[in-house]
């Protein structure tokens, strides 16, 4: 059988949602998807609010216990509940990276951007000593087209681009190879939009990237996305090649 850099397949999250034994109640968020990605792919996954799209990513990531389906990557089952198979997350955590829609919310307000970099150097310790943490946190900040001057400012002192990049520049300071975008330019202006999708473009050629890449806006996608995956009421109910 042929074997994809990520391969999800029957993924299906309920979230209890009370009552008891035979009377228990849950929400159906993810109901039925799955889906493959090659190395170096950009996968789209869009449809409307409320479809099962960030519950999805979230789930891959076992943020939430999966109820049900198989998540491959890279040749290692991360999960397979029905052989209740179970990988260790850790190694994942840092090659598995998630972007998000509103930096502002994600990022500390009290932590400098190059803090906030930084941070996710410390959690995988990643820096030798205190001057190479430095370099490597201007480096990331570089890569994502900010001079290292902005090391040292604040998330309110950022535009709403910028504090995108520094989102994207923590998240690649780890140098992971799956990145998990959720609605990573909704928050933003147009021209600003197309900005970051050119980012995550040349990140992608320059790192070797694999995304999929979550978005309620299909013309987003479309520049992006080589295949788009339409999904409803957490089913996948077309693939678009
Ligand atoms: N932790 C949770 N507990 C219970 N229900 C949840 C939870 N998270 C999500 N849901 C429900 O699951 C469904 C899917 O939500 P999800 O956030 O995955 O949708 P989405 O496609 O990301 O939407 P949006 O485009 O608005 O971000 C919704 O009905 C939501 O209310
Ligand atoms: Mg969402």
């Amino acid at each position: 059988m042929d074997s994809h850099f990520v391969e999800v397949e029957h993924l299906r999250q309920y979230f209890p949602m009370g009552g008891f034994g035979s009377g228990r109640t849950y929400s159906r968020a993810v109901e039925d998807v799955s889906f493959y990605i090659d190395r170096g792919e950009t996968l789209g996954l869009v449809g409307e609010s409320g479809c099962g799209k960030t519950t999805t990513a979230r789930t891959l990531l076992r943020l939430y216990e999966p109820t049900g389906g198989r998540f491959a990557f890279d040749g290692n089952v991360i999960f397979d509940v029905e052989k209740k198979q179970y990988e260790n997350m850790l190694p994942y955590r840092k090659r598995i990276q998630l972007v998000f829609q509103d930096p502002y919310a994600s990022l500390n307000p009290r932590m400098t951007a190059g803090d906030i970099v930084g941070e996710a150097i410390d959690v995988h310790k990643l820096a030798a000593n205190k001057q190479d943490r430095r370099e490597q946190i201007i480096h990331m900040l570089e890569m994502v087209r900010l001079d290292g001057s902005y090391a040292d400012r604040y998330p309110h002192e950022l535009s709403g681009g910028q504090r995108q990049r520094v989102g994207i520049a923590r998240s690649l300071s780890v140098h992971p190879d799956f990145l998990i975008c959720d609605e990573p330019v909704s928050a933003l202006d147009m021209s600003v939009q197309a900005q970051i999708l050119e980012l995550f473009q040349e990140l992608q050629e320059k790192f070797g990237l694999t995304y999929l890449f979550i978005s309620h806006d299909l013309s987003a996608v479309r520049q992006i996305a080589g295949r788009i995956a339409v999904m409803r009421e957490g089913r996948i109910v077309d693939i678009q090649e």
